[in-house]
Order: structure tokens, then C-alpha cells, then sequence
């Protein structure tokens, strides 16, 4: 498990890109985040790049992303909600760093992230039940987890921190 790289993997709303910021402050490293990446690669929302051009092709450029991001260190990368759930960036990403997922119970999601449409994967609330099924398979693979239904992002830092041994 290799320590000077850290990605944060978890369901929406878990507060990845946010806990992303904060650690690399903390541990004065880079932080990265695939869907801004994404965004600025391609010029437009993550929602806009679905509705052109499809999930498989938001897919692909996840994948691209993410290879890029491998000749850094001393980096944490927040990933999409997608981006661990994929056996091949699986893999990559536990040889590359040490992946926490952030395990939020399945109601913080639904008060966190609206079923209204506007984020791609989450069109209403049944069918984000059955993805957060799905998906928390993929997540339990991660190196460490993080319960982060009732801690703050300072705390989060610090149980990182402990946990990685710095
Ligand atoms: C996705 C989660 C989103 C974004 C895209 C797909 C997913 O990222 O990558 O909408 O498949 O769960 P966040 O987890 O940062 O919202």
C-alpha cells in the first residue's frame, strides 16, 4: 500500500472533493478531482457531457483521467462516485496509493444529494438505492473506511492522519 498518494472513494455526497481539499492542506499535497478534471477537459458539466455524448463516453474519460493522475505523488485525488466502482480503476487505484472510502449510510446520501434529475446517476430514489447496493460491493475493496455520517471535515483529517500513520 503505498502512502504518498491517497484517493477518496464513496457514493455521492460522501464528501470526497471537500475532504480531498482539506487533507492536502493539511498534509501539504496536491489535490486533484476527476469530475473537475473532467469538466475542464471537456469544457462543459459532468450533467451536459451525459446528456451529449452518453455514460460510456463519461466512462472512458474517467479512465483517462485517472491513468494521467499516476505519476503523481504526494497527491489526494477525490474520484467520481463511479470511478472505484470499475474493477480495472480498482485495481489501478489500490496499486497506486492507499483508498479510503467514505461510508455515508444510504439516508445522509439522500439528504445530501437530490433525486431530481440533475445529478446523471441519481434520476429518482429508488434507483440510487439499488446503485448504493451495488456499489458499496466495490467500495468495501477500498484500503480503509472512513464512517462519515456524523464527523466533521477537520475531524475526517485527523482519523486519516491516524489511520495512515503520519
Ligand atoms: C457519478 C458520480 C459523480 C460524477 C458522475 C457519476 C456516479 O461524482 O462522477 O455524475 O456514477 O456515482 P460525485 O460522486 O462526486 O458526485
Amino acid at each position: 500500500m503505498k502512502r504518498d498518494k491517497i484517493y477518496l472513494v464513496g457514493f455521492m455526497g460522501a464528501g470526497k472533493s471537500s475532504l480531498a481539499q482539506a487533507l492536502a492542506h493539511r498534509l501539504d499535497w496536491r489535490a486533484e478531482d476527476i469530475d473537475a478534471l473532467i469538466e475542464e477537459r471537456e469544457h462543459r458539466s459532468v450533467s451536459a457531457i451525459f446528456v451529449a455524448h452518453g455514460e460510456a463516453y463519461f466512462r472512458s474519460l474517467e479512465r483517462e483521467v485517472l491513468r494521467d493522475l499516476l505519476g503523481l505523488r504526494h497527491t489526494v485525488v477525490a474520484t467520481g462516485g463511479g470511478t472505484f466502482a470499475d474493477a480495472d480503476n480498482r485495481a489501478t487505484i489500490n496499486a497506486d496509493g492507499t483508498s479510503i472510502w467514505l461510508d455515508l449510510p444510504f439516508e445522509g446520501v439522500l439528504q445530501r444529494v437530490p433525486s431530481d434529475g440533475s445529478r446523471p446517476v441519481a434520476p429518482d430514489r429508488a434507483s440510487m438505492a439499488v446503485l448504493y447496493g451495488i456499489r458499496r460491493v466495490a467500495y468495501q475493496q477500498a484500503h480503509v473506511r472512513l464512517d462519515v455520517s456524523r464527523t466533521s471535515v477537520g475531524e475526517l483529517v485527523e482519523q486519516v492522519l491516524d489511520q495512515l500513520g503520519f
